[in-house]
Protein backbone atom coordinates (compact mmCIF):
# COMPACT_ATOMS: atom_id res chain seq x y z
CA UNK A 1 0.00 0.00 0.00
CA UNK A 2 1.02 3.51 -0.41
CA UNK A 3 3.05 5.55 1.92
CA UNK A 4 0.81 8.87 3.14
CA UNK A 5 2.29 11.87 2.92
CA UNK A 6 1.06 14.93 4.78
CA UNK A 7 1.52 18.60 3.19
CA UNK A 8 2.38 21.37 5.48
CA UNK A 9 1.67 24.52 4.06
CA UNK A 10 3.59 27.71 5.42
CA UNK A 11 2.72 30.49 2.73
CA UNK A 12 1.37 32.13 5.44
CA UNK A 13 4.35 31.97 7.94
CA UNK A 14 7.35 31.33 6.27
CA UNK A 15 6.06 32.94 3.33
CA UNK A 16 4.61 35.83 4.63
CA UNK A 17 7.67 36.81 6.85
CA UNK A 18 9.76 37.06 3.81
CA UNK A 19 10.44 40.86 2.15
CA UNK A 20 8.41 41.76 -0.20
CA UNK A 21 5.35 39.17 0.65
CA UNK A 22 3.80 40.93 3.25
CA UNK A 23 -0.23 40.61 3.33
CA UNK A 24 -2.70 42.31 4.96
CA UNK A 25 -5.35 39.90 7.72
CA UNK A 26 -7.83 39.68 4.51
CA UNK A 27 -5.65 38.96 1.81
CA UNK A 28 -4.63 35.91 4.20
CA UNK A 29 -7.73 34.94 4.82
CA UNK A 30 -8.19 34.66 1.17
CA UNK A 31 -5.54 32.51 0.37
CA UNK A 32 -6.23 30.52 3.22
CA UNK A 33 -9.62 29.77 1.73
CA UNK A 34 -7.44 28.70 -1.90
CA UNK A 35 -5.43 26.37 0.27
CA UNK A 36 -8.35 25.03 1.94
CA UNK A 37 -9.35 23.90 -1.60
CA UNK A 38 -6.25 22.91 -2.88
CA UNK A 39 -6.84 20.00 0.76
CA UNK A 40 -3.35 20.54 1.95
CA UNK A 41 -3.53 18.76 5.39
CA UNK A 42 -1.67 21.52 7.58
CA UNK A 43 -2.03 25.48 7.10
CA UNK A 44 0.82 26.88 9.35
CA UNK A 45 -0.98 30.78 9.42
CA UNK A 46 1.20 32.87 11.82
CA UNK A 47 3.42 33.43 14.55
CA UNK A 48 0.91 34.73 16.97
CA UNK A 49 3.56 35.90 19.05
CA UNK A 50 5.23 38.23 16.25
CA UNK A 51 2.99 40.89 16.28
CA UNK A 52 -0.72 41.62 17.17
CA UNK A 53 -1.44 41.45 13.02
CA UNK A 54 -0.14 38.12 13.21
CA UNK A 55 -2.40 36.82 16.08
CA UNK A 56 -5.48 38.43 14.78
CA UNK A 57 -4.85 37.09 11.14
CA UNK A 58 -4.30 33.69 12.77
CA UNK A 59 -7.20 33.56 14.68
CA UNK A 60 -9.65 34.54 11.91
CA UNK A 61 -7.89 31.78 10.18
CA UNK A 62 -8.80 29.47 12.96
CA UNK A 63 -12.47 30.75 13.31
CA UNK A 64 -12.89 30.03 9.91
CA UNK A 65 -11.06 27.86 7.74
CA UNK A 66 -11.86 23.96 8.13
CA UNK A 67 -10.78 21.11 6.83
CA UNK A 68 -6.86 21.12 7.21
CA UNK A 69 -5.39 21.61 10.71
CA UNK A 70 -4.40 25.19 11.50
CA UNK A 71 -1.08 25.39 12.90
CA UNK A 72 0.98 28.39 14.27
CA UNK A 73 4.68 28.93 15.31
CA UNK A 74 6.05 29.51 18.22
CA UNK A 75 9.13 29.35 20.27
CA UNK A 76 9.80 27.41 23.10
CA UNK A 77 9.53 30.12 25.82
CA UNK A 78 5.81 29.98 27.59
CA UNK A 79 4.61 33.78 26.53
CA UNK A 80 5.33 32.47 23.39
CA UNK A 81 3.16 29.22 24.04
CA UNK A 82 0.43 30.91 25.70
CA UNK A 83 -0.48 33.64 22.67
CA UNK A 84 -0.73 30.47 20.44
CA UNK A 85 -3.14 28.62 22.54
CA UNK A 86 -5.04 31.48 22.68
CA UNK A 87 -4.75 32.64 18.78
CA UNK A 88 -5.87 28.76 17.98
CA UNK A 89 -8.44 28.64 20.04
CA UNK A 90 -11.58 28.55 17.49
CA UNK A 91 -10.01 26.03 15.16
CA UNK A 92 -11.50 23.03 14.69
CA UNK A 93 -8.21 21.44 14.36
CA UNK A 94 -5.27 23.12 15.73
CA UNK A 95 -1.36 22.11 16.14
CA UNK A 96 1.02 24.13 18.26
CA UNK A 97 4.11 24.43 15.85
CA UNK A 98 7.30 25.09 18.74
CA UNK A 99 10.85 25.44 17.36
CA UNK A 100 14.28 25.80 18.78
CA UNK A 101 17.35 25.90 17.37
CA UNK A 102 19.75 22.63 18.25
CA UNK A 103 23.08 23.58 15.85
CA UNK A 104 26.27 24.15 17.53
CA UNK A 105 26.71 27.71 15.81
CA UNK A 106 23.05 28.53 16.34
CA UNK A 107 23.09 27.72 20.16
CA UNK A 108 26.64 29.09 20.45
CA UNK A 109 26.10 32.61 18.75
CA UNK A 110 22.49 32.67 19.02
CA UNK A 111 21.13 31.55 22.00
CA UNK A 112 24.34 31.48 24.07
CA UNK A 113 23.40 27.88 25.35
CA UNK A 114 24.85 24.86 26.17
CA UNK A 115 23.29 21.37 24.73
CA UNK A 116 21.80 20.76 28.08
CA UNK A 117 19.97 24.23 28.28
CA UNK A 118 18.35 24.06 24.55
CA UNK A 119 16.86 20.04 25.41
CA UNK A 120 15.60 21.18 28.57
CA UNK A 121 14.15 24.63 26.52
CA UNK A 122 12.75 21.89 23.52
CA UNK A 123 11.60 19.30 26.19
CA UNK A 124 9.45 22.27 29.04
CA UNK A 125 8.13 24.05 25.51
CA UNK A 126 6.54 20.43 24.05
CA UNK A 127 5.39 19.57 27.50
CA UNK A 128 3.62 22.90 28.24
CA UNK A 129 2.12 22.54 24.21
CA UNK A 130 0.60 19.54 24.85
CA UNK A 131 -1.33 20.36 28.13
CA UNK A 132 -3.24 22.30 25.53
CA UNK A 133 -3.36 20.37 22.52
CA UNK A 134 -2.70 17.31 21.29
CA UNK A 135 -1.24 18.06 18.24
CA UNK A 136 2.11 19.21 18.70
CA UNK A 137 5.26 19.51 16.25
CA UNK A 138 8.19 20.37 17.42
CA UNK A 139 11.50 21.81 14.99
CA UNK A 140 14.87 21.47 15.39
CA UNK A 141 15.96 24.73 14.07
CA UNK A 142 19.31 24.33 11.83
CA UNK A 143 18.71 20.61 12.32
CA UNK A 144 20.45 19.91 9.38
CA UNK A 145 24.11 21.44 10.50
CA UNK A 146 22.97 19.89 14.27
CA UNK A 147 25.42 16.99 15.97
CA UNK A 148 23.81 13.81 14.70
CA UNK A 149 23.53 11.82 18.25
CA UNK A 150 22.42 15.03 19.59
CA UNK A 151 19.88 15.66 17.10
CA UNK A 152 18.37 12.02 17.79
CA UNK A 153 18.66 12.79 21.88
CA UNK A 154 16.77 15.86 21.27
CA UNK A 155 13.97 14.11 19.31
CA UNK A 156 13.87 10.93 21.41
CA UNK A 157 13.27 13.82 24.49
CA UNK A 158 10.28 15.73 22.55
CA UNK A 159 8.51 12.58 21.66
CA UNK A 160 9.20 11.35 25.18
CA UNK A 161 7.84 15.27 26.18
CA UNK A 162 4.43 14.76 23.86
CA UNK A 163 5.20 15.75 20.49
CA UNK A 164 3.32 14.27 17.47
CA UNK A 165 5.48 15.55 14.76
CA UNK A 166 9.15 16.14 14.71
CA UNK A 167 10.42 18.43 11.75
CA UNK A 168 14.02 18.33 10.96
CA UNK A 169 14.92 21.71 9.15
CA UNK A 170 17.63 22.47 6.36
CA UNK A 171 17.16 26.25 7.68
CA UNK A 172 19.85 27.63 5.75
CA UNK A 173 19.60 25.52 2.29
CA UNK A 174 22.81 23.62 2.69
CA UNK A 175 22.07 20.07 2.29
CA UNK A 176 22.25 18.03 -0.68
CA UNK A 177 19.87 14.94 -1.91
CA UNK A 178 21.81 12.09 -0.57
CA UNK A 179 23.01 13.57 2.70
CA UNK A 180 19.01 13.90 3.16
CA UNK A 181 18.48 10.63 2.21
CA UNK A 182 20.87 9.38 4.70
CA UNK A 183 20.09 11.99 7.82
CA UNK A 184 15.92 10.67 6.88
CA UNK A 185 17.49 7.09 7.24
CA UNK A 186 19.36 7.15 10.17
CA UNK A 187 17.19 8.96 12.24
CA UNK A 188 14.42 6.69 11.81
CA UNK A 189 16.24 3.70 12.46
CA UNK A 190 18.10 5.30 15.83
CA UNK A 191 15.30 7.30 17.41
CA UNK A 192 13.02 5.15 19.54
CA UNK A 193 9.59 6.14 19.31
CA UNK A 194 10.47 7.69 16.00
CA UNK A 195 7.88 5.19 14.52
CA UNK A 196 4.77 6.72 16.54
CA UNK A 197 5.13 10.27 15.56
CA UNK A 198 5.31 11.89 11.94
CA UNK A 199 8.46 12.96 10.41
CA UNK A 200 8.90 16.56 8.43
CA UNK A 201 10.97 18.17 6.41
CA UNK A 202 11.15 22.03 5.92
CA UNK A 203 14.21 22.89 2.89
CA UNK A 204 15.03 26.06 2.10
CA UNK A 205 15.86 26.93 -1.16
CA UNK A 206 19.66 28.96 -1.29
CA UNK A 207 21.27 26.56 -3.72
CA UNK A 208 17.99 25.67 -5.49
CA UNK A 209 17.55 22.25 -4.23
CA UNK A 210 14.97 22.63 -1.87
CA UNK A 211 12.44 20.18 -3.57
CA UNK A 212 14.96 17.52 -4.60
CA UNK A 213 15.61 17.53 -0.80
CA UNK A 214 12.61 17.18 0.11
CA UNK A 215 12.03 14.36 -1.85
CA UNK A 216 15.04 12.52 -0.99
CA UNK A 217 14.07 13.10 2.83
CA UNK A 218 10.65 11.49 1.68
CA UNK A 219 12.65 8.43 -0.09
CA UNK A 220 14.18 8.20 3.54
CA UNK A 221 11.59 7.48 5.44
CA UNK A 222 9.46 11.71 6.01
CA UNK A 223 5.96 11.68 6.20
CA UNK A 224 5.91 15.24 6.38
CA UNK A 225 6.65 17.83 3.59
CA UNK A 226 6.89 21.43 4.40
CA UNK A 227 6.55 23.51 1.59
CA UNK A 228 4.92 27.08 0.55
CA UNK A 229 2.90 28.18 -2.89
CA UNK A 230 5.40 29.82 -5.75
CA UNK A 231 7.95 28.38 -3.46
CA UNK A 232 8.27 32.00 -1.36
CA UNK A 233 9.97 32.20 2.21
CA UNK A 234 12.79 33.63 4.20
CA UNK A 235 15.62 34.36 1.59
CA UNK A 236 15.57 32.06 -1.62
CA UNK A 237 12.23 30.54 -0.34
CA UNK A 238 10.84 27.19 0.73
CA UNK A 239 10.24 24.33 -1.03
CA UNK A 240 7.73 25.00 -3.75
CA UNK A 241 4.08 23.29 -3.45
CA UNK A 242 3.15 22.88 -6.74
CA UNK A 243 6.76 21.21 -7.70
CA UNK A 244 6.83 18.94 -5.35
CA UNK A 245 3.07 17.84 -5.70
CA UNK A 246 3.57 17.09 -9.17
CA UNK A 247 6.50 15.59 -8.83
CA UNK A 248 4.83 13.39 -5.82
CA UNK A 249 1.69 12.88 -8.71
CA UNK A 250 4.04 12.42 -11.46
CA UNK A 251 6.58 10.11 -10.89
CA UNK A 252 3.63 7.92 -8.85
CA UNK A 253 5.60 4.97 -10.40
CA UNK A 254 8.73 6.14 -8.41
CA UNK A 255 7.40 7.66 -4.94
CA UNK A 256 4.83 5.29 -4.68
CA UNK A 257 3.05 7.56 -2.45
CA UNK A 258 -0.83 9.01 -1.16
CA UNK A 259 -1.17 12.67 -1.41
CA UNK A 260 -4.58 14.50 -0.92
CA UNK A 261 -3.87 17.25 -2.83
CA UNK A 262 -6.43 18.69 -6.18
CA UNK A 263 -3.62 19.21 -8.15
CA UNK A 264 -6.28 20.89 -10.80
CA UNK A 265 -6.62 23.62 -7.84
CA UNK A 266 -2.80 24.77 -7.89
CA UNK A 267 -2.35 27.68 -10.76
CA UNK A 268 -5.34 29.29 -9.10
CA UNK A 269 -3.63 29.16 -5.74
CA UNK A 270 -0.46 30.48 -7.70
CA UNK A 271 -2.44 33.00 -9.42
CA UNK A 272 -3.69 34.41 -6.46
CA UNK A 273 -1.25 34.36 -4.13
CA UNK A 274 0.96 36.54 -6.68
CA UNK A 275 -1.78 39.19 -7.43
CA UNK A 276 -2.58 39.27 -3.64
CA UNK A 277 1.64 39.73 -2.99
CA UNK A 278 2.32 41.82 -6.34
CA UNK A 279 4.69 39.56 -7.33
CA UNK A 280 4.38 38.08 -10.73
CA UNK A 281 5.70 34.46 -11.29
CA UNK A 282 8.47 34.11 -13.31
CA UNK A 283 6.99 32.62 -17.25
CA UNK A 284 9.66 29.78 -16.90
CA UNK A 285 8.62 28.77 -13.32
CA UNK A 286 7.99 24.53 -13.20
CA UNK A 287 4.47 23.72 -12.90
CA UNK A 288 2.63 27.50 -12.86
CA UNK A 289 4.94 29.54 -14.85
CA UNK A 290 3.11 30.91 -18.16
CA UNK A 291 5.99 28.69 -20.29
CA UNK A 292 5.67 25.72 -18.28
CA UNK A 293 3.19 24.21 -21.00
CA UNK A 294 3.67 26.53 -23.80
CA UNK A 295 5.51 24.95 -27.18
CA UNK A 296 7.29 27.19 -29.09
CA UNK A 297 10.01 25.80 -31.29
CA UNK A 298 9.10 24.11 -34.46
CA UNK A 299 10.55 20.49 -33.95
CA UNK A 300 8.39 20.62 -30.54
CA UNK A 301 5.57 21.92 -32.12
CA UNK A 302 5.51 19.17 -34.62
CA UNK A 303 6.05 16.58 -31.93
CA UNK A 304 3.25 17.91 -29.88
CA UNK A 305 0.60 17.59 -33.42
CA UNK A 306 1.77 14.33 -33.81
CA UNK A 307 1.78 13.19 -30.00
CA UNK A 308 1.37 15.28 -26.40
CA UNK A 309 3.47 12.39 -24.73
CA UNK A 310 6.34 13.91 -27.05
CA UNK A 311 7.16 16.55 -24.98
CA UNK A 312 4.24 16.94 -22.06
CA UNK A 313 5.00 14.92 -18.78
CA UNK A 314 1.78 16.38 -17.39
CA UNK A 315 -1.51 17.32 -18.67
CA UNK A 316 -2.09 21.08 -18.33
CA UNK A 317 -5.77 20.48 -17.12
CA UNK A 318 -4.12 18.60 -13.73
CA UNK A 319 -2.84 21.78 -12.67
CA UNK A 320 -6.01 23.94 -13.33
CA UNK A 321 -4.76 25.02 -16.93
CA UNK A 322 -7.60 25.70 -19.30
CA UNK A 323 -7.01 27.51 -22.79
CA UNK A 324 -8.55 31.04 -22.45
CA UNK A 325 -11.64 30.96 -23.64
CA UNK A 326 -14.02 33.82 -24.50
CA UNK A 327 -16.84 33.10 -21.65
CA UNK A 328 -18.93 36.19 -20.73
CA UNK A 329 -20.15 39.67 -21.53
CA UNK A 330 -22.00 42.75 -20.13
CA UNK A 331 -25.04 40.44 -19.97
CA UNK A 332 -24.27 38.11 -18.19
CA UNK A 333 -25.35 37.75 -14.60
CA UNK A 334 -24.26 36.56 -11.16
CA UNK A 335 -25.03 33.20 -11.78
CA UNK A 336 -22.64 32.53 -14.85
CA UNK A 337 -20.25 34.30 -13.20
CA UNK A 338 -19.65 32.48 -10.16
CA UNK A 339 -20.13 28.98 -12.00
CA UNK A 340 -17.17 30.28 -14.24
CA UNK A 341 -15.00 31.22 -11.61
CA UNK A 342 -15.82 27.72 -10.18
CA UNK A 343 -15.03 26.10 -13.16
CA UNK A 344 -11.62 27.67 -13.67
CA UNK A 345 -11.13 26.82 -9.51
CA UNK A 346 -11.96 29.88 -7.63
CA UNK A 347 -15.13 29.35 -4.93
CA UNK A 348 -16.16 32.81 -4.49
CA UNK A 349 -17.19 33.66 -1.15
CA UNK A 350 -20.90 35.02 -0.80
CA UNK A 351 -19.09 38.54 0.31
CA UNK A 352 -17.03 38.85 -2.27
CA UNK A 353 -19.04 38.38 -5.68
CA UNK A 354 -20.84 41.67 -5.02
CA UNK A 355 -17.86 43.40 -5.24
CA UNK A 356 -16.10 41.18 -8.41
CA UNK A 357 -19.94 41.67 -10.08
CA UNK A 358 -19.87 45.35 -10.14
CA UNK A 359 -16.12 44.94 -11.41
CA UNK A 360 -17.29 42.59 -14.08
CA UNK A 361 -20.03 44.98 -15.40
CA UNK A 362 -17.84 47.73 -15.42
CA UNK A 363 -14.96 45.90 -17.69
CA UNK A 364 -17.62 44.42 -19.10
CA UNK A 365 -18.87 47.74 -20.57
CA UNK A 366 -15.36 49.19 -21.91
CA UNK A 367 -14.11 45.71 -23.44
CA UNK A 368 -15.54 43.87 -26.36
CA UNK A 369 -14.70 40.58 -25.45
CA UNK A 370 -14.12 39.24 -21.54
CA UNK A 371 -11.87 36.36 -21.46
CA UNK A 372 -11.12 33.69 -18.30
CA UNK A 373 -8.00 35.70 -17.87
CA UNK A 374 -9.99 39.21 -17.53
CA UNK A 375 -12.04 36.66 -14.77
CA UNK A 376 -9.35 35.96 -13.07
CA UNK A 377 -7.36 39.32 -12.89
CA UNK A 378 -10.68 40.97 -11.46
CA UNK A 379 -11.16 37.55 -8.94
CA UNK A 380 -7.08 37.74 -7.79
CA UNK A 381 -7.31 41.46 -7.91
CA UNK A 382 -10.86 42.35 -6.58
CA UNK A 383 -9.32 44.21 -2.85
CA UNK A 384 -7.34 46.65 -4.85
CA UNK A 385 -9.25 50.18 -4.15
CA UNK A 386 -11.59 49.08 -1.68
CA UNK A 387 -9.04 49.18 1.39
CA UNK A 388 -8.91 52.51 2.45
CA UNK A 389 -10.49 55.99 2.75
CA UNK A 390 -9.33 57.65 -0.71
CA UNK A 391 -10.77 56.76 -4.20
CA UNK A 392 -9.78 58.75 -7.72
CA UNK A 393 -12.50 60.60 -9.03
CA UNK A 394 -10.61 61.65 -12.39
CA UNK A 395 -6.88 61.52 -13.32
CA UNK A 396 -5.61 63.49 -16.55
CA UNK A 397 -2.09 62.53 -17.62
CA UNK A 398 0.42 63.76 -20.32
CA UNK A 399 3.33 62.15 -21.73
CA UNK A 400 6.02 63.82 -23.57
CA UNK A 401 8.64 62.39 -25.59
CA UNK A 402 10.98 65.02 -27.14
CA UNK A 403 8.19 67.44 -26.92
CA UNK A 404 7.49 71.20 -25.82
CA UNK A 405 5.99 70.02 -22.93
CA UNK A 406 6.41 68.75 -19.64
CA UNK A 407 5.06 65.14 -18.25
CA UNK A 408 2.25 65.90 -15.94
CA UNK A 409 -0.30 64.83 -14.03
CA UNK A 410 -3.84 66.06 -12.73
CA UNK A 411 -5.97 64.47 -10.65
CA UNK A 412 -9.02 64.41 -8.08
CA UNK A 413 -9.47 61.92 -5.16
CA UNK A 414 -12.41 61.59 -3.14
CA UNK A 415 -11.78 60.92 0.54
CA UNK A 416 -14.54 58.54 2.84
CA UNK A 417 -15.07 61.93 4.98
CA UNK A 418 -16.82 63.75 2.06
CA UNK A 419 -14.41 66.20 0.48
CA UNK A 420 -12.34 66.04 -2.68
CA UNK A 421 -9.11 67.16 -3.43
CA UNK A 422 -7.69 68.50 -6.82
CA UNK A 423 -3.79 68.92 -7.87
CA UNK A 424 -1.31 68.55 -10.60
CA UNK A 425 2.12 67.38 -10.99
CA UNK A 426 4.83 67.18 -12.76
CA UNK A 427 8.17 65.05 -13.17
CA UNK A 428 10.55 63.10 -15.74
CA UNK A 429 7.71 61.11 -17.18
CA UNK A 430 3.57 60.29 -15.91
CA UNK A 431 4.32 57.99 -13.40
CA UNK A 432 6.49 60.39 -11.48
CA UNK A 433 3.84 63.12 -11.99
CA UNK A 434 0.82 60.95 -10.69
CA UNK A 435 3.85 60.55 -7.41
CA UNK A 436 3.63 64.26 -6.80
CA UNK A 437 0.00 65.23 -7.30
CA UNK A 438 -0.63 61.97 -5.40
CA UNK A 439 1.94 63.39 -2.39
CA UNK A 440 -0.10 67.07 -2.67
CA UNK A 441 -3.46 65.50 -1.94
CA UNK A 442 -2.24 63.31 0.73
CA UNK A 443 0.28 65.09 2.29
CA UNK A 444 3.01 62.43 2.47
CA UNK A 445 6.25 61.13 0.65
CA UNK A 446 6.52 58.95 -1.85
CA UNK A 447 9.22 57.38 -3.13
CA UNK A 448 8.74 54.36 -5.28
CA UNK A 449 10.94 51.57 -5.52
CA UNK A 450 9.69 49.33 -8.01
CA UNK A 451 7.29 48.97 -10.91
CA UNK A 452 6.59 45.99 -12.97
CA UNK A 453 3.71 46.24 -15.82
CA UNK A 454 2.58 43.52 -18.16
CA UNK A 455 -0.51 42.64 -19.95
CA UNK A 456 -2.91 39.63 -18.54
CA UNK A 457 -5.60 39.44 -21.45
CA UNK A 458 -6.54 38.58 -24.83
CA UNK A 459 -7.51 41.44 -26.86
CA UNK A 460 -6.48 44.87 -28.41
CA UNK A 461 -8.16 46.18 -25.14
CA UNK A 462 -6.57 43.41 -22.79
CA UNK A 463 -6.19 44.00 -19.37
CA UNK A 464 -2.99 45.59 -17.59
CA UNK A 465 -1.46 44.75 -14.67
CA UNK A 466 0.39 47.22 -12.77
CA UNK A 467 2.32 46.33 -9.57
CA UNK A 468 4.35 48.50 -7.60
CA UNK A 469 6.09 48.98 -4.05
CA UNK A 470 7.20 51.97 -2.52
CA UNK A 471 7.69 54.20 0.84
CA UNK A 472 5.12 56.20 2.33
CA UNK A 473 6.77 58.28 4.66
CA UNK A 474 9.48 56.12 5.08
CA UNK A 475 7.41 52.86 5.54
CA UNK A 476 7.31 50.54 2.51
CA UNK A 477 3.98 49.16 1.26
CA UNK A 478 3.05 47.52 -1.83
CA UNK A 479 0.29 47.77 -4.21
CA UNK A 480 -1.90 46.56 -7.44
CA UNK A 481 -3.73 47.79 -10.02
CA UNK A 482 -5.84 46.68 -13.09
CA UNK A 483 -7.72 48.89 -15.73
CA UNK A 484 -7.65 48.36 -19.39
CA UNK A 485 -5.61 51.50 -19.68
CA UNK A 486 -1.97 50.99 -18.09
CA UNK A 487 -1.81 54.24 -16.78
CA UNK A 488 -4.94 53.64 -14.89
CA UNK A 489 -3.83 50.81 -13.90
CA UNK A 490 -0.41 52.05 -12.18
CA UNK A 491 -2.67 54.89 -10.68
CA UNK A 492 -4.45 52.24 -9.16
CA UNK A 493 -1.40 50.56 -7.88
CA UNK A 494 -0.54 54.16 -6.28
CA UNK A 495 -3.53 54.37 -4.55
CA UNK A 496 -3.53 51.00 -3.03
CA UNK A 497 -0.65 52.09 -1.69
CA UNK A 498 -1.61 55.10 -0.21
CA UNK A 499 -5.18 53.90 1.39
CA UNK A 500 -2.94 50.92 2.75
CA UNK A 501 -0.36 53.93 4.38
CA UNK A 502 -3.66 56.05 5.90
CA UNK A 503 -5.10 53.08 7.34
CA UNK A 504 -1.79 51.56 8.63
CA UNK A 505 -1.03 55.29 10.06
CA UNK A 506 -4.91 55.34 11.75
CA UNK A 507 -3.92 51.64 13.48
CA UNK A 508 -0.98 53.35 14.36
CA UNK A 509 -2.49 56.51 16.23
CA UNK A 510 -5.70 54.32 17.51
CA UNK A 511 -3.26 51.72 19.55
CA UNK A 512 -1.33 54.88 20.76
CA UNK A 513 -4.24 55.95 21.98
CA UNK A 514 -5.45 53.03 24.12
O1 LIG B 1 13.63 27.28 8.46
C1 LIG B 1 13.34 26.95 9.62
O2 LIG B 1 14.13 26.37 10.37
C2 LIG B 1 12.00 27.28 10.10
C3 LIG B 1 11.58 26.65 11.39
C4 LIG B 1 11.12 27.67 12.35
C5 LIG B 1 10.57 25.59 11.13
O3 LIG B 1 11.27 27.96 9.43
ZN1 LIG C 1 11.96 28.00 7.30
Amino acid sequence: MSRKIHIFDTTLRDGEQSPGFSMSQGQKLRVARALADLKVDIIEAGFPAASPGDFNAVQAIASEIQGPVIAALCRTIPSDIERTILALEPAQKSRIHTFIATSPIHRREKLNMSREQVLRHAVNGVKMAAEACTDVEFSAEDGIRTEREYLADILQAVIEAGATTVNIPDTVGYSTPSEMYDLFRWLNKTVPGIENVRVSTHCHDDLGLAVANSLAAVEGGATQIECALNGIGERAGNCALEEVVMALRTRADHYDIEIGIETERLMAASHLLAAVTGNFVPRNKAIVGENAFAHEAGIHQHGMLASRDTYEIMKPEDVGLKGSQLILGKHSGRHAVVDRAKHMGYDLEEGEVEAIMERFKALADVKKRVFDSDLEAIITGYETGTIGPWSLNWLSVVSAVNGETEPSASLTLAHEDGTTSTHTGDGDGPVDAMVEALELVTETKIKVLSLAMRSISLGEDAQGEASMRATVDGVEYSGHGLSTDIVAACAAALLEIINRATRSAAQIKQSDAA
